[in-house]
């Protein structure tokens, strides 16, 4: 380059003086920036003064480019760091505060701050004024006498908890709308491996349907980042979750780091951190067809580009800040699509990067350390807790973690996620990665992380503190401390115990839920579960590299006593039954073969006693009925992602011509023939009560096939007790956005249901109407459960028989209780929390009937199904859910506000599954939990018995 050649005729020459004097108003810029000391600022002004004296000195005069007044803005700007300005906490009012919102004192509250690493927790008050946390604890007379009564509003919290709003740091909110359609996937590009220059703020949906659930699960501030379907899918935006007057996404976000005019800190004094998304392992590899060497050269080569871009940048400053010019042609070294790709480079940018295996997580560390730049948190990351050294050796900084509780084996790079991993990790967040779990429940990962056995104070940061941390926004949200974001949530009981819910959100001290439906909770869920020892299980997860053997030691000793039993529930005739209940003093379960021989006092099973046994102490713990899963393909499949490891799809009659060879559209497959044994979730779930599965064919459409409900422990399908029921229900699903229509599939379930089905079809539908066998139809959408059950009467009048029709999934069945009811048919819902996922799912809040749950609703779908005495269970939709099904239940009760009981919760994944489906081979199996019942979060399962296997499994 060269200054004299290359530049425009007006270009002013400075004179020598004035070159002096920008170099010196430009060291004392730079400086006041750097903060440096005053003794190092007059060192360095005194030195660097002496070197553009020298310069200066050789040359008489120095062109500059035209706008060098800009250029040299943008190089004192260079190093300036994001954050706060220096007085942020001395601020009045939040940039976000709404004219209008009065003041609000929440008073006699247990107040979580999330100080003292969490360790913190005040007896007291809370005041909000100015969309800020003015006052905690004891609340200055001043500030309250200064409020007129008519402008503070006053909530009494009766001594329940109060934590800071939850901060979700991995959200697909509102860029990937629910409900779905085909029009709202905007959180993926595919128009290359690596685009930086992409804004989530560009996709950013104001009518997602999720905002107000999530908001009622406490969540208020949000990280929405692009997809991982590119090596650098993007930048991502901080929004709190509340509507807005001006009903815009940007005025939504948090610390908007894009230059709109509108609430900016001034540039010369702070930058806001931008976030932005990297991906590597297998997602960016499949977009691409690409492997991991393809994606990790993406990020070198991008890298590289803005490396390269920084050090023109820089060596371009170093010159002109000096004053010096020769050899800076008029443009400042820069490209528009780069600039945030450089700004990695300057660390002014948080990196989320989804990564999952050892070999990804190494690859992203070498590569922070050849570019030289930090990432803010591996997400995903479900090899993180294995690989502790490797994440220490990270430029900068080793990378936060970002977590799923149990979500894992749904692909091949989260095989080795562990239930575990949050406490190995210890400091770490825990993620919704919404839709793929419900933001709304990110309360639960903490719960389950601290279940496993995070300590409550890091569990609770996981999702508040921790993550603002990361984010970069612990300034203001995250904590409850004077001057930050009002941003609270009031819950019914301690956040840590099961089904924790909202009494009411605020977000910049503005109540998010207008007519709150609060159930008192029961005593001991006001504090923090005791949680069982899992210091075994950690231990061995460590050992055998995240995959721990998990099959159950058998007892071999014939007699197994269990003492310190507080309850035994047994299942009789589709009811759950109470063989005894706590007396005055804990009694005794005397166990051979695999059945129940006497249970009572110590004296009554004195006989029992005195053989030679294993002993078991339950520690005041349960013996319940083992609970079975429906609905998801467990037994099926090892990795849900991984065609080589599961059974597959089965062929669809509507959607393509089935070979002759099986029989055309004749065919009925059976999911026996498909069942695999021993896979980790099936194991896990067994771990955890869950003793029996029942699973149909996996459809692709409209028919899948016969279920089969099998053992989630056995060896094989050959085992003794190995199948529970070989052919259980014939299984449909009716959908719409499929092809072809709702109506052409009710049309062929009429006509197969009227006889005209031929083969093996014709064979099980003749069963079906004939009564004789369950139909279960996956269906969720109201007009076409109102459809089915027409056409169940139509064959019913014809044919002088009641058909036996199970509603699955059926998130909008409630708005049909009573009919369904009338029609004699049964429902199991799947997911058994409702989540909008799909259009014909959104009615889980009519106006006239909203059923979301509290604190939205004031009862859940089944309890106003079972008001309407509808069989009702519970089912989940992938197999690793199978393990939660006890919290799945306890959960469903705690919601229901005590409108059922014990019995009836378990009847939900027990009695009530078996009944509708018609099974009429027995499921003993008996659940020993030692700690407490199967639903409480301070119990383990410790013992199953099996009197159909005459076995008694230890865990
Ligand atoms: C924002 O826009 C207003 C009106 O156009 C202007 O007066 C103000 O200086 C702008 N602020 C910034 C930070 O650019
Ligand atoms: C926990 O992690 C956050 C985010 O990485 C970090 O800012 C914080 O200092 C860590 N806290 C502890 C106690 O290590
Ligand atoms: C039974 O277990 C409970 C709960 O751990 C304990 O408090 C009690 O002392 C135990 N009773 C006996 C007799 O061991
Ligand atoms: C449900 O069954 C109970 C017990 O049989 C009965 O008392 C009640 O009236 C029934 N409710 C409805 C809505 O039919």
């Amino acid at each position: 380059m060269d200054v004299d050649k290359g530049h425009p005729v007006s270009t002013p020459i400075l004179p020598v003086a004035a070159g002096k004097q920008q170099a010196k108003k430009v060291i004392l810029h730079r400086t006041n920036v750097w903060k440096l000391s005053i003794a190092a600022i007059v060192l360095l002004a005194v030195s660097q003064w002496t070197l553009i004296q020298s310069r200066v000195d050789l040359k008489t005069s120095v062109r500059a480019p035209v706008h060098a007044d800009q250029i040299l803005d943008k190089c004192r700007l260079l190093n300036v760091r994001p954050g706060p300005p220096e007085d942020f906490s001395l601020r009045e009012h939040s940039d976000r505060f709404v004219p209008g919102t009065k003041a609000t004192l929440i008073k006699n509250a247990k107040i979580w701050t999330g100080k003292l690493n969490g360790l913190e927790v005040l007896q007291g008050d809370v005041l909000l004024q100015n969309g800020l946390i003015k006052g905690v604890g004891i609340i200055d007379k001043a500030a309250l006498t200064s409020i007129r009564a008519e402008d503070l509003v006053e909530v009494d919290a009766n001594g329940a908890w109060v934590s800071p709003g939850i901060v979700d740091m991995h959200s697909h909110l509102a860029v990937t709308s629910l409900p779905l359609l085909g029009g709202s996937q905007d959180g993926n590009s595919f128009k290359g491996p690596v685009l930086p220059w992409l804004r989530a703020l560009d996709g950013l949906n104001t009518r997602d349907d999720a905002y107000r659930l999530s908001i009622s699960g406490g969540v208020t501030t949000a990280l929405v980042l692009p997809g991982s379907a590119n090596a650098i899918g993007g930048q991502g935006i901080l929004i709190k979750l509340r509507p807005t007057a001006e009903r815009s996404p940007t005025s939504m976000l948090l610390e908007n780091p894009y230059s709109t005019n509108t609430s900016e800190y001034d540039p010369h004094r702070a930058f806001r951190f931008r976030q932005m998304k990297h991906a590597c392992g297998e997602n960016p590899d499949r977009v691409y067809s690409g492997t991991r060497m393809d994606t990790t050269w993406a990020f070198r080569q991008a890298y590289n580009k803005a490396r390269e871009i920084k050090i023109a940048q820089d060596e371009y400053c170093a010159k002109a800040l000096e004053g010096d010019w020769t050899g800076l042609a008029g443009q400042f070294p820069e490209d528009y699509q780069w600039e945030a790709l450089v700004d990695v480079l300057r660390g002014r940018v948080k990196v989320h990067n989804h990564c999952y295996e050892s070999v990804d997580l190494d690859d992203m560390v070498r590569i922070t350390n050849e570019f030289q730049f930090s990432i803010a948190a591996f997400h995903h990351a479900h090899e993180t807790y294995l690989v502790p050294e490797t994440l220490k050796k990270a430029h900068g900084h080793p990378p936060a973690i970002a977590l799923f509780a149990t979500n894992a084996r749904y692909k091949r790079e989260s095989y080795r996620g562990s239930e575990f991993a949050p406490r190995i990790l210890a400091n770490n967040s825990l993620q919704s990665d919404h839709p793929v779990l419900d933001s709304r429940f990110l309360l639960y990962e903490a719960q389950q992380a601290h279940y496993y056995g995070l300590d409550a104070n890091l569990a609770l940061l996981s999702v508040t503190g921790t993550p603002a941390q990361i984010i970069g926004q612990d300034h203001r949200v995250g904590f409850i401390e004077k001057g930050y974001d009002g941003d609270l949530v009031l819950w019914d009981s301690h956040p840590l115990a099961l089904g924790a819910t909202p009494q009411e959100v605020w977000i910049d001290g503005i109540p998010q839920i207008t007519t709150p439906h609060v159930h008192k909770k029961p005593e001991q869920l006001q504090h923090v579960p005791k949680t069982p020892n899992f210091d075994e299980e950690v231990a061995k997860t460590l050992q055998y590299n995240g995959l721990p053997p998990l099959l159950p030691d058998r007892s071999d000793k014939d007699t197994v006593v269990f003492t310190n039993v507080s309850e035994v529930l047994t299942r009789e005739m589709h009811k759950i039954h109470a063989l005894f209940t706590p007396q005055a003093s804990p009694g005794v379960v005397v166990v051979q073969g695999g059945v129940v021989v006497c249970a009572g006092s110590d004296t009554a099973c004195d006989s029992f006693m005195r053989q030679e046994a294993r002993h078991i102490d339950l520690q005041g713990g349960s013996i319940s009925p083992g609970l079975m899963s429906f609905g998801s393909p467990l037994g099926l499949q090892e990795i849900q992602a991984e065609a080589d490891t599961a059974d597959g799809y089965v062929l669809d009659p509507l959607l393509a011509d089935v070979p002759d060879i099986i029989g055309g559209d004749r065919a009925v497959i059976h999911a026996i023939d498909g069942l695999q044994f021993t896979t980790r979730d099936a194991l896990l779930a067994y771990r955890s009560g869950v003793t029996g599965g029942i699973t149909a064919p996996k459809a692709s459409g409209f028919l899948a096939g016969v279920s089969t409900a099998f053992s989630t422990s056995a060896l094989h399908s050959l085992e003794k007790g190995a199948i529970i029921q070989k052919d259980v229900a014939l299984h449909v699903s009716v959908f719409h956005g499929g092809f072809p229509s709702v109506s052409t599939q009710v049309a062929t379930l009429r006509r197969l249901l009227k006889g005209h089905g031929k083969g093996a079809l014709g064979h099980w539908f003749a069963k079906v109407s004939g009564g004789k066998v369950p139909l279960v139809i996956d269906v969720h959408n109201a007009d076409t459960i109102a459809s089915l059950l027409r056409l169940k009467k139509e064959i019913e009048e014809e044919r002088d028989v009641q058909l036996k029709f199970v509603f699955s999934g059926a998130t909008e069945a409630h708005l049909l209780a009573k009919e369904i009811a009338e029609a004699g048919a049964g429902v199991i819902l799947a997911p058994s929390r409702p989540f909008p996922l799909a259009w014909e799912q959104r009615r889980m809040r009519v106006a006239a009937i909203p059923l979301p749950g509290p604190p939205l609703s004031e009862q859940n779908s089944v309890a106003v199904l079972r008001a309407e005495n509808v069989t009702v269970a519970l089912g989940v939709s992938e197999a690793w859910q199978a393990r939660n099904t006890r919290f799945d239940v306890g959960w469903a009760a705690l919601e229901a506000g005590g409108s059922f009981n014990k019995h009836e919760a378990i009847a939900l994944a027990t009695v009530n599954l078996e009944k509708l489906l018609g099974m009429h081979k027995c499921h003993d199996d008996l659940v020993a939990t030692v700690g407490g019942n199967l639903f409480d979060l301070s119990s383990k399962v410790a013992a199953i018995i099996s009197p159909r296997r005459g076995l008694v499994d230890i865990l």
